[in-house]
């Protein structure tokens, strides 16, 4: 009988198609780019094994790409075909890509935490449910989703690193500091190379305010992601946010052209609108000019790959990223086509993020073109009722932060001390610390 590498059964008789798919499922726990290959390998070998197609599926909607969608729909149709000789957990992974292909997206968290409550070492669903969660701004659900199954986790079990990766960035979104940490910490121990516990903690290196201790983290491991897929960017994206908030604005300005958006890159060249590299490079060019920094010609070096994003609805935090970057870069017939866009999928859809993007998205998006334009009142206008509602456009509160940077500089224009003071809590309250010494509050505070 063919098992993955912690003896959860496989239905496939092929011993290499197994192979493949456990090479698949390193690869992905590991964040390295190569995992449809191995899947596609999978699938080569047993063109009927169904785990293999709905992962795929999985995959490829995870990558927020509407073009992929037709395509995860056929490995749908082919997980289908062979669901009925399959496990229950197999058949789980063939309903939450049903699931997610239908925008139901609670849903397939459902179909996740099943298998987990059944399969606590079900590493590939704890993986799954995590990152949807995240994605949808539900940091309490996402951490309870990688609690329940931790007692049957021990370093005995494959793939030990990769759950302490996980588990570790679930617990410093929900605040969990001193654990993150230390989980996180440990896992690179185990594995100098998992990119989720060089994430992880360079998140509560952010949120503590260690701004030295986070730039020589990160410098610590970076040897370890050759491999890595665009989480890589975003790891350099957190070395600019500590150069930023410790006021090297030229440091974060040369660790972006090398290695954030580097057009020599890869993976930049193999896809240059991932949806993390959007959210990235808007977000830094913005915190950058708040500070007085010039960015140069970077906004329009980077505005074709957003206009892609019209009518890409898979992304709640990134369409206000959007906006940031054609109302930089006056793309103003864009701008309206995007903002058309988004309040109509918000005043439609009826899956999970059509109530996000009405709360939460298009106030962040309107309030990003009115800041471009230098209208603050605007911006306290769209984003002051909203605030305590941005969590649900998902990502992480260092992600978010953008939006309250964006606020307190309005504020801030506005000589409005009272909600720059109100603001300011706000900002503790989420779980900064040291917000009067980052380079991003402090000038604002201090104006
Ligand atoms: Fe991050």
């Amino acid at each position: 009988m063919a098992t993955d590498e912690r003896g959860l059964h496989l239905s496939t008789d092929s011993a290499d198609a197994a192979d493949a798919f456990n090479a698949a499922m390193r690869s992905f726990f590991a964040w390295r780019r190569d995992v449809m290959q191995h899947l596609g390998a999978a699938l080569e070998a047993d063109p009927g094994f169904v785990l293999a197609h709905a992962l795929s599926g999985l995959f490829l909607c995870g990558m927020r790409q509407p073009a992929a969608y037709p395509i995860a729909r056929e490995s749908l149709a082919a997980a289908k075909r062979g669901e009925a000789g399959c496990s229950d957990r197999e058949r789980a992974y063939v309903a939450a890509l049903e699931a997610t292909l239908d925008g139901d997206l609670f849903r397939a968290v459902n179909c996740f935490e099943e298998v987990i409550e059944n399969h606590p070492l079900d590493l590939i669903a704890i993986r799954l449910g995590q990152m949807e969660l995240f994605w949808l701004g539900e940091v309490a659900w996402a951490r309870d989703i990688t609690g329940r199954p931790a007692a049957a986790w021990s370093e005995a079990v494959p793939g030990y690193s990769a759950f302490l990766g996980v588990r570790s960035f679930a617990l410093e979104e929900t605040g969990d500091y001193e654990a993150a940490e230390r989980l996180g910490r440990r896992s690179i121990e185990l594995d100098p190379g998992d990119c989720q516990a060089a994430h992880a903690v360079a998140h509560v290196l952010e949120m503590e305010g260690r701004l030295d201790d986070g730039v020589e983290w990160l410098d610590g491991l970076k040897d370890g992601w050759a491999e890595a897929n665009h989480i890589v960017h975003h790891l350099w994206w957190h070395r600019c946010l500590f150069e930023t908030e410790r006021g090297n604005h030229a440091g974060a300005l040369e660790t972006y052209d090398r290695f954030v958006r580097n057009p020599q890159s890869p993976l930049i060249q193999a896809m240059s609108n991932f949806f993390t590299d959007m959210q990235n490079c808007a977000a830094l060019l913005a915190r950058l000019e708040m500070r007085g920094i010039d960015v140069g010609g970077r906004w329009e070096a980077v505005a074709d790959d957003y206009e892609s994003w019209i009518g890409n609805h898979t992304s709640a935090l990134t369409s206000p990223h959007c906006a940031l970057v054609f109302a930089a870069t006056g793309r103003d017939a864009k701008l309206d086509e995007l903002m058309a866009d988004l309040r109509e999928f918000a005043a439609t859809d009826r899956g999970a993020l059509g109530p996000r993007f009405a709360v939460a998205v298009i106030p962040a998006a309107d309030a990003a073109v009115a800041y471009q334009r230098g209208d603050y009142q605007g911006v306290l206008d769209s984003l002051l009722p909203a605030r305590r509602l941005l969590w649900q456009m998902g990502g992480s509160h260092a992600q978010r932060d953008l939006f309250f940077q964006i606020m307190a500089y309005a504020a801030a224009r506005l000589g409005r001390a009272d909600l720059l003071a109100i603001l300011l809590d706000d900002v503790r309250s989420i779980g900064f610390a040291q917000v009067d010494q980052r380079a991003s509050y402090a000038d604002v505070a201090a104006a």
